[in-house]
């Protein structure tokens, strides 16, 4: 069963097929307008989304198939204690793919771990949001030209935001990427990421400003202040309007350079870019729709293949009895036994099989 629970669920082939795909869908839409007809999608929404619920919609729609499914957790049986697990088991009767957004970092295996149709990463916790990063690499595609040698600058809260982590891991596999972080230091890229740029070998840099690199940048993401993960309220105030991007900053920009943006945008953004060409985060958005629609008709292409998550290669109970120390991982909160504290090891690092955070005594994230 072929999921899309990690960017890296797909392999690069798989990947650049899905790619081409949407540039075909975008080129001819009614030559895939019954592509689905005879299935149904259902969208699991525990948290709060606009674009990406009905971007899955909108792209099973214009394949001819269905829709079911809740945008608001409070109308589920989440409510009256159900776990995550049950539901997935209950919606394998009345659907035959999944995509889900859910609160918890590593909600999206657990949900993998217990289903018979595909699941799709809609985003979990500030873990992965693998679609988005799909969207966003057709947009540098069509923007560009290409998904190679760019020098990527990503912008804002890359600490708690989702996107940046997953588009980080799907560049990783390019070829001639450097990534410039720009973030405050309180929200710079967990430690894990870093760690694995750097063993894949790319440079990278952390900066706190955005007007230094500017000139050198092919793209430029930028990502709002994530309020609702945040323990600390003032903290969030102190640091929500760090970045704001606009035209006066964008004038030291090159003249090909996309910006993008997952939205939605609240500050980081003036109005005044959206009329700059460079400004690609709205065609970001129908992009999103197109490689949804090439995802769904892939993952039903791929069904009858026997992939297993690559996330529980080398899983155990973690040996020396430690808890996972985010407090945001379903292991937490997802009360079923085989769920319960999986570790994998990497480099003789132990690290959370659901939301990656390591788990050893070491340099705290
Ligand atoms: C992003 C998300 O949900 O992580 N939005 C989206 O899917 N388009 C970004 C965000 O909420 O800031």
């Amino acid at each position: 069963m072929h999921h899309l629970i990690d960017i890296t669920d797909l392999t690069v082939a798989e990947l650049d097929e899905v790619i081409e795909l949407a540039l075909d869908i975008a080129k001819d839409r009614p030559k895939y307008n019954k592509k689905c007809a005879d299935k149904t999608l259902a969208t699991l929404f525990y948290e709060p989304s606009t674009r990406t619920r009905l971007s899955f919609e909108a792209a099973m729609l214009e394949l001819g198939g269905n829709v079911l499914g809740f945008s608001d957790a409070t109308t589920s049986s989440v409510t009256k204690g159900e776990t995550l697990s049950d539901t997935i088991k209950v919606i394998n009767s009345f659907a035959d793919m999944i995509a889900m957004r859910h609160y918890n970092d590593g909600s999206a295996l657990v949900a993998s771990r217990n289903t018979r149709i595909p699941i799709i990463n809609g985003g979990d916790g500030s873990h992965c949001h693998p679609t988005q990063t799909l969207a966003d690499l057709l947009t540098i595609k069509r923007e560009l030209g290409r998904l190679d040698n760019l020098v990527v600058g990503m912008c804002g809260d890359l600490k708690f935001g989702r996107t940046v982590h997953s588009l980080t891991r799907a560049l990783m596999r390019r070829e001639g990427i450097e990534f410039v972080f720009i973030s405050p230091r309180q929200l710079d890229m967990p430690s894990y990421m870093k760690h694995e740029v750097a063993a894949a070998g790319f440079k990278y840099r952390e900066v706190e400003d955005m007007e230094s690199v500017m000139p050198e940048l092919d793209v430029l993401y930028m990502t709002r202040v994530q309020k609702e993960r945040f323990y600390n309220p003032a903290e969030y105030e102190r640091l929500k309007d760090t970045y704001i991007l606009n035209s006066d900053k964008l004038r030291a920009a090159k003249e090909k350079m996309a910006v993008l943006h997952p939205l939605p945008r609240v500050n980081e953004i003036a109005i005044e870019v959206d009329e700059d060409p460079r400004a690609a985060y709205f065609r970001q958005v129908e992009n999103g729709k197109f490689i949804r629609m090439a995802l769904i008709c892939k993952l039903f292409d791929w069904r009858g293949s026997d992939k297993e998550n690559p996330q529980m290669h080398g899983a155990m109970i973690d040996p020396e009895g430690m808890k996972c120390p985010n407090p945001k991982c379903i292991s937490y909160v997802e009360n079923v036994p085989q769920i319960i504290h999986l570790v994998s090891k990497e480099h003789d690092k132990y690290r959370c099989v659901y939301c990656e955070t390591s788990v050893v005594k070491a340099p705290q994230e």
